[in-house]
Formats: C-alpha cells, sequence, structure tokens
C-alpha cells in the first residue's frame, strides 16, 4: 500500500542541492528516474521538475530503508529526507551532480507500472504514442523546460502591459457566429432550439467594444477557435495576446508590440532586441521575398525577369505575360554541382502544390551548362536574365511564370525557404524580426467570386486609397501590420474604422446588403452610433512566440495537451460519441453511422 505523506515538507526541490546544501538535513519528493543496485550500494535518481539529485544506500542505512530501495522501480513517486553529503565520485554532466543525499527517511508514496516509454530528454520516441500519453510525456524534462519557459513568457508579457497601463478584460468565450474568417466550432443551444453559439476565433469585435466603452488600453492572454486545416503552426484552439488600445495610430500600437517582444526576450532569454524593428511594405516583400512573412535570414531574392522578357517569344513565358501575369526569377548560387537535374525535377513537380505549371531553369555546372529554356531565348534575353539574376559559374537560376502573379510569388517564395533549409543557407545566430504594413484592404475569392477582407472587415483602408474602394477595390491599402519572426508570422493587427458610414461602404464593397450587414454585425453597427474613439490593435498568436523562442520544430511541442492534424486529442480520445440524452436534450438528432 502507497505511504502517505503525513508530516513531511518539501525543503528543496531536487535539482536545487549544491556543494553549499551540504551537511543540511532536507527533504524532497519526486519520481524516480532509475534505481542502480551495486549489492551493497543503492543509488536512486530523483527526478522533479528542477531537475535530478541522487539518493543514496549504503551499510549505514537502516536496513528497513534499503529493503525498499530495493524494490523501487522507474516513476515510483518517493518522499526522501536525509543529509546532503559529498559524493565520492562525482558527476559534472548535472547541476547536482557533486552531491547525493544520505538517506535516513524513504516513503513510497505511489508506484508506478513500467512506462509505455522512456522518461528521457530528446525521446526518439513517435508523436502518438507520447501524446496518447502525455502525462508521462509532460514528465519529460524537455517538455518541463518548453512549459516552464511558456511561463515565463506570458508571466513577462503580463507584466510589461501592466506596467504600461493595460487593463486585462476577459471576453466571452460563447458567442455569436460570424462569418468571414476561418470555418467556426458550434454549440448548440439547449434553451434556445436550434440555435448555436460560437466559440471565437479572436476576441475581436469584444475588444473593440471595449474601446468604445472607455476602457482605452485592453489586453487579454486570449484562447481562440478556428475549424481549420491545421499544421505545424496551427492549432484548433491556441492563443493569443490580445490587445486593443484608443486614440493610437499604427506607430502607437507597434511599439507597444514589439516592446512587448523587446521585454519578453530579455527577460526570458537575456537577448537584446535592437527596436524600432525594421518595416517593409506588403508590396516590397512579395517582390524580394514572394511572402508576407518574408524570411530575411537569407538572401535568395527574387527578380522580376517580366521586363527583360517583354518581348519574347517564347510561348510560356509571353503568354503568362500577355495575360497581365509575370516572369520571376531566384538564384541559387554556388549550388549547380549539388542540384541534379533529377532533383531540379522533384522540385518541378514539388512546387506544382502553389499553383506554377513548371519550373524553368538554368545550371550553370562546372561540367557545363545547361538550361529547359535559354535555347527558346535570344542571345540578348538570356543575356538579360543572367545578368537581372547576378548569375556568375556554379549557379542555379530558377524561374517561374504565371498569368497569376500570386502563383509566382507563392511558389517562388517557397522554393526560395525550402532551398535555404535544405543548403543550410539560413542565419540562425539570432532572431530576424519585422513588420510588414501595408496590407491589401481586400483579397479576390475564386470559389466566392467576390472579394474578401483580407484582414478583417472593419480594417481602416489608407486615407488615399479611400476614394478607390469601389472603383477599384483590388488596389485599396490597409493600415494593417503584421510582425514576422524568422518567416513566421508572430502577430498581426491594424487600425479600425470608427466611422460608421466609411463602415457602411466596408460592408457594400464586401458584397454585404444593409440588411445582412445588420443581421450579422448589428450589435457593433448599434453601438458605433454612441461615441467611438479612434481605436486599434493587434494579436500575437502565443504559442508560435514560445515554439519560436525555444527553438521549437511545432507548436504542439509548447502546448500541454495540444491536438493532432485531424483535430482530434489522442489522449483523451476528443471528440468522442455522446449519450442520446444529450443530444435529444440539444435538440439534435442523432446521426447514424452510416449516414441516414
Ligand atoms: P490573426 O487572425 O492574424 O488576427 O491572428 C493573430 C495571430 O494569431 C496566430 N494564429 C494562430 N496560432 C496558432 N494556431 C492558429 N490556428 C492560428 N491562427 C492565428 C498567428 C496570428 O498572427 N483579431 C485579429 C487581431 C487584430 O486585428 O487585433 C486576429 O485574430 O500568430
Amino acid at each position: 500500500m502507497a505511504e502517505r505523506i503525513t508530516g513531511l515538507k518539501r525543503t528543496h526541490y531536487c535539482g536545487e542541492l549544491r556543494t553549499g546544501d551540504i551537511g543540511k538535513e532536507v527533504t524532497v519528493f519526486g519520481w524516480v528516474q532509475r534505481q542502480r543496485d551495486l549489492g551493497q550500494l543503492i543509488f536512486i535518481d530523483l527526478r522533479d521538475r528542477s531537475g535530478i539529485v541522487q539518493l543514496a544506500f549504503d551499510d549505514a542505512t537502516d536496513r528497513e530503508i534499503f529493503a525498499k530501495a530495493f524494490e523501487c522501480r522507474a516513476e515510483f513517486v518517493l518522499a526522501a529526507c536525509g543529509k546532503v553529503r559529498e559524493r565520492s565520485s562525482k558527476n559534472l554532466e548535472i547541476p547536482t551532480g557533486e552531491i547525493e543525499i544520505e538517506v535516513a527517511e524513504l516513503r513510497v508514496l505511489a508506484k508506478a507500472e513500467t512506462p509505455p516509454f522512456d522518461i528521457v530528454e530528446n525521446s526518439k520516441v513517435k508523436e502518438d504514442l507520447r501524446l496518447k500519453y502525455r502525462y508521462l510525456d509532460l514528465r519529460r524534462p524537455d517538455m518541463q523546460k518548453r512549459i516552464i519557459g511558456r511561463h515565463k513568457i506570458v508571466k513577462a508579457a503580463r507584466d510589461y502591459f501592466d506596467e504600461n497601463g493595460f487593463l486585462e478584460i476577459e471576453t466571452p468565450n460563447l458567442i455569436k457566429s460570424t462569418p468571414e474568417g476561418a470555418r467556426d466550432y458550434l454549440v448548440p443551444s439547449r434553451v434556445f432550439a436550434g440555435k448555436f453559439f460560437a466559440l471565437p476565433q479572436s476576441p475581436q469585435l469584444y475588444k473593440q467594444l471595449l474601446m468604445l466603452s472607455g476602457f482605452d488600453k485592453y489586453v487579454q492572454v486570449a484562447r481562440c477557435f478556428r475549424d481549420e486545416d491545421l499544421r505545424a503552426d496551427r492549432q484548433p484552439e491556441f492563443t493569443q495576446i490580445d490587445l486593443e488600445m484608443s486614440f493610437v495610430d499604427a506607430d502607437d500600437v507597434m511599439a507597444v508590440g514589439e516592446g512587448m517582444v523587446k521585454r519578453v526576450y530579455k527577460e526570458v532569454l537575456g537577448m537584446d532586441i535592437e527596436t524600432p524593428l525594421r518595416r517593409m511594405t506588403w508590396q516590397e516583400a512579395m517582390d524580394r521575398f514572394g511572402s508576407d512573412k518574408p524570411d530575411l535570414r537569407f538572401g535568395m531574392e527574387l527578380k522580376d525577369l517580366s521586363g527583360v522578357l517583354s518581348g519574347t517569344e517564347f510561348r510560356v513565358f509571353a503568354q503568362a505575360l500577355s495575360e497581365g501575369g509575370s516572369v520571376r526569377g531566384i538564384n541559387l548560387k554556388g549550388k549547380a554541382d549539388h542540384l541534379p537535374r533529377k532533383e531540379i525535377d522533384k522540385l518541378t513537380e514539388w512546387i506544382k502544390a502553389y499553383g506554377a505549371k513548371g519550373l524553368a531553369w538554368t545550371r550553370l555546372a562546372s561540367t557545363g551548362e545547361s538550361s529547359s529554356y535559354e535555347k527558346f531565348l535570344s542571345a540578348e534575353e538570356v543575356a538579360a536574365v543572367r545578368s537581372a539574376l547576378g548569375a556568375e559559374p556554379g549557379d542555379v537560376l530558377l524561374l517561374v511564370a504565371s498569368p497569376k502573379k500570386k502563383v509566382v510569388y507563392d511558389s517562388l517564395g517557397a522554393l526560395r525557404c525550402e532551398l535555404a533549409a535544405r543548403f543550410d543557407l539560413i542565419d540562425r545566430s539570432k532572431p530576424c524580426l519585422l513588420w510588414v504594413t501595408d496590407f491589401p484592404l481586400f483579397e479576390y475569392d475564386e470559389e466566392e467570386g467576390r472579394y474578401v477582407a483580407m484582414h478583417h472587415p472593419f480594417t481602416m483602408p489608407k486615407e488615399e486609397d479611400i476614394d478607390r474602394l469601389e472603383s477599384d477595390p483590388g488596389s485599396v491599402r490597409a493600415i494593417a501590420y503584421d510582425m514576422v519572426l524568422n518567416g513566421n508570422e508572430l502577430g498581426g493587427g491594424s487600425i479600425r474604422i470608427n466611422d460608421p458610414e466609411l463602415q457602411e461602404r466596408m460592408f457594400q464593397a464586401l458584397g454585404f446588403t444593409p440588411e445582412k450587414a445588420q443581421e450579422q454585425f448589428g450589435f457593433l453597427i448599434d453601438a458605433f452610433r454612441f461615441g467611438v474613439p479612434p481605436h486599434g490593435g493587434m494579436a500575437f498568436g502565443l504559442d508560435r512566440l514560445v515554439m519560436l523562442m525555444l527553438d521549437c520544430e511545432s507548436i504542439r511541442d509548447v502546448i500541454a495537451f495540444p491536438k493532432v492534424a485531424s483535430s482530434a486529442e489522442l489522449m483523451s480520445g476528443a471528440p468522442a460519441e455522446v449519450d442520446d440524452k444529450q443530444l435529444t436534450e440539444l435538440n439534435i438528432c442523432k446521426v447514424q453511422a452510416d449516414g441516414e
């Protein structure tokens, strides 16, 4: 039977003890990392969230305690009391490696079955198994470090906002579903048959209403829910550090946002981030890097070849240009001998996922030059393309042409990142942060056949573009800004519309009838009649911030209980079936497994 903890109080965490504690009587609690039985001697490594300490049992140990230590297995929960002494054989690899505890009292607080995997750092165990037994996975020191790091990051952020006069205010999690954005998670109402709440994709509308209520500077560590396809940097429920401010312009919000990042880096990692951060317009980011979240830690910039190829007779390029598209290229410098033809063929297939029909290439290899397109160009055009791309012997030139500019940007932007990762071209010595500004207000949704808000429908257009809201919506820029960290979108926000007339024009441009706008956003439209201050804000993806600061590959690594790509939670088995009674109460008919 498990022994009781009664009468024992922890004096130290295991990982804290040092030579300065020699001679002290201590009490520690933790899990058995391993037990080593050397006959006359038994050693137990005891682990808690701070690290490991060695418990020693020898000739001088009470026989009953020695016998108990003999029985201890991995992951048993122990309480140990005793005196700290210097170790005879030291282990300088661990911080407590110069001392051990000469155990005078030992209690087995819980036994444990053999775990399905070893609780060790840098586990090679498959992620699915780790997630099924997440509570054990979380015992591993690297996971503990990440969860503790996450706490420190949130704490530093909260302190920063508090010191800058922000109020943390909670907003509801059961709200009205609004269109635009990702798909909502819906919650059926028991009281109102056939009606649904939605889980918030962000606190956007509520934080704007808080500005109207006069709270002036709001912040919230807010849980958000989006039913969208998952990737390494996306979860269906995730956390934002969400903020909103009144009587401000974009520069004010950006200063607060970068101030937070600077503070968090300094406090948690001891790193200095230079502010103000560099800024780049959306157009420049797309033209030079093919991405609205450009990774500036390496070069390989896109070059627009449309001009030098404007008169070309090569059909693929000519057609793209005549249909309003572009031809752009990148130069993979000095890698021709390391990127053989068959690898280029694989990349040609790979790039199709981004909409490109193909990849045109020139290899200036040491064994000779070859190209998929130069034979179709005039000598002047070949020279002009090479010169525009700064081609030298050893280089690989990679070109994409498409009638759709977006396809050229997306495919070359992705190819640039893929090649940089593959050839290890990324300077990882320090974080690379920047703002991307002046996003388009709208993007054209081919499926819906209309313009949709790129950010959300409450984003303020740039003053000088407002006139074109109806005549040329595609050219209108927003007062919107994203913060980018190492090629990831870390956060984003905008200045909001606080003029009801302009808001109405915005809804119209998005294809809402006044009735539809009233039905969907009536409460906000009504509220804005009662004196709305100029306001703006932004939200950081906390999970992404933690992932990037702690150098993890996936946001799953920094979330205690994450979901997998199918949105399931492997440990609890959610989502799961519910009782018929629960469904009936919610006025929901059970869907038969065969779909009837
Ligand atoms: P946005 O939709 O850009 O803006 O979200 C802000 C930040 O949240 C993070 N993020 C995610 N993180 C993990 N999983 C997801 N599925 C996910 N989706 C977004 C990103 C992103 O930059 N209300 C606005 C902000 C504002 O205008 O104030 C908003 O939600 O890091």
